[in-house]
């Protein structure tokens, strides 16, 4: 398994997550990767196509987060983040949030496509009459898979409900296909029911009746957005972890917290490791240890408060004392 700490609490909470799974009794064989804005700064080295090449053949990777003041916006967020998430093909990114009795509920979002592609460019450059477009890619392929994986997921769920979320009243391109795949899907799951709710209004009800929602299947750009605000309404943004997974299994997985590197309380062990710590435990279920994966959920379990290495000090004597 391969180990980007990488920038800012990225380090600070990865090495909490390790820890969690060391008390778990888990025995995990790790490789460490120095790669961030920290790394670029120093080397200007973001990715090296022999370091992805070497990680196509682990079974799973944990990442802290990466980007730091200083590098340009992009720099690592594309250069190395989008990077692995793309040349990977981890085109799902599960982000569940729980808040008991409320809240259960996980959001798939597409992983590979959208905006996020970095379709489009500047025209006249610099000039009073510079132009900025920025597209959107949807392929039907890429929109079926990620589909498909939700309503697979929810399936399994005792509730067995799927909502579509997007903006078809004014992305009528793009909103098109994604509906149109999901109701072909949906016709081959009729156990399954479905919703659509417009972004919009997912926000509001995510934060007044987040009860509703099961599973949520949306797009790249919403989906990162709608996950902070999940984070936001259940336990907050220091509890919500996500696996980046490749579901055909043709290379690693990557799991990591929802959250950023937070520079602004980075190296002061104020960051709460929980985030990374449950991510940690969506890894064990990839790679087959759902026990551990169970019992590092349960010490997390009305973690206390404190600072980075008390939380993760207390989750860890909580796993040895099992
Ligand atoms: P952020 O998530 O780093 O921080 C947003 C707010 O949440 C901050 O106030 C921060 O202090 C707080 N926060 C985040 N994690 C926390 C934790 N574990 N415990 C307590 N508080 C926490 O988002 P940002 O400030 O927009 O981004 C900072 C940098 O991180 C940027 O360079 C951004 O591109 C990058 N980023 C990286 C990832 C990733 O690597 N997966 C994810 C998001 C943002
Ligand atoms: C996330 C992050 C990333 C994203 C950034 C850092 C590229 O915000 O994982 O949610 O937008 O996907
Ligand atoms: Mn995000």
């Amino acid at each position: 398994m391969g180990v980007i700490g990488g920038d800012g609490i990225g380090p600070e909470v990865v090495a909490e997550g390790l820890k969690a799974v060391e008390a778990a009794g888990v025995r995990l064989d790790t490789v460490e990767y120095d790669l961030g804005g920290a790394r670029y700064l120093r080397d200007g080295t973001i990715l090296p196509d022999s370091v992805l090449d070497e990680w196509r053949q682990l079974d799973a990777l944990y990442l802290g987060a990466v980007g730091a003041p200083g590098v340009p916006p992009g720099v690592i967020e594309r250069g190395l983040l989008l990077k692995m998430r793309f040349d990977l093909d981890l085109y799902v990114n599960q982000r569940p949030f729980l808040l008991p009795p409320d809240v259960d509920m996980v959001v798939i979002r597409e992983n590979t496509e959208g905006t996020y592609a970095g379709e489009g460019g500047f025209l006249r450059k610099g000039t009073p009459h510079e132009i900025a477009t920025q597209g959107s890619v949807n392929t039907r392929m890429g929109v079926e898979r990620c589909i498909r994986y939700a309503f697979d997921l929810a399936e399994r769920r005792p509730q067995k409900h799927l909502t579509l979320v997007h903006k078809t009243n004014v992305l009528t391109f793009a909103g098109d296909l994604w509906e149109r795949t999901f109701h072909e899907v949906a016709a081959e799951h009729p156990d399954v029911e479905t919703a659509y709710n417009h972004v919009d209004a997912a926000c509001i009800y995510f934060v007044e009746d987040p009860q509703r929602y099961d599973v949520i299947v949306t797009d790249n750009l919403f989906g990162d957005i709608l996950t902070d605000l999940g984070g936001a309404v259940s336990g907050g943004i220091g509890v919500a972890s996500s696996a980046n997974l490749n579901p055909d299994r043709t290379g690693p997985s990557m799991f990591e917290p929802v959250h950023g590197s937070a520079p602004d309380i980075a190296g002061q062990n104020r960051a709460n490791p929980v985030a990374a710590i449950l991510s940690a435990a969506m890894m064990l279920d990839f790679l087959g240890d759902t026990d551990a994966a169970e019992r590092i959920r349960a010490a997390c379990t009305d973690a206390p408060a404190g600072s980075t290495t008390e939380i993760g000090d207390a989750i860890a004597a909580r796993l040895q004392g099992d």
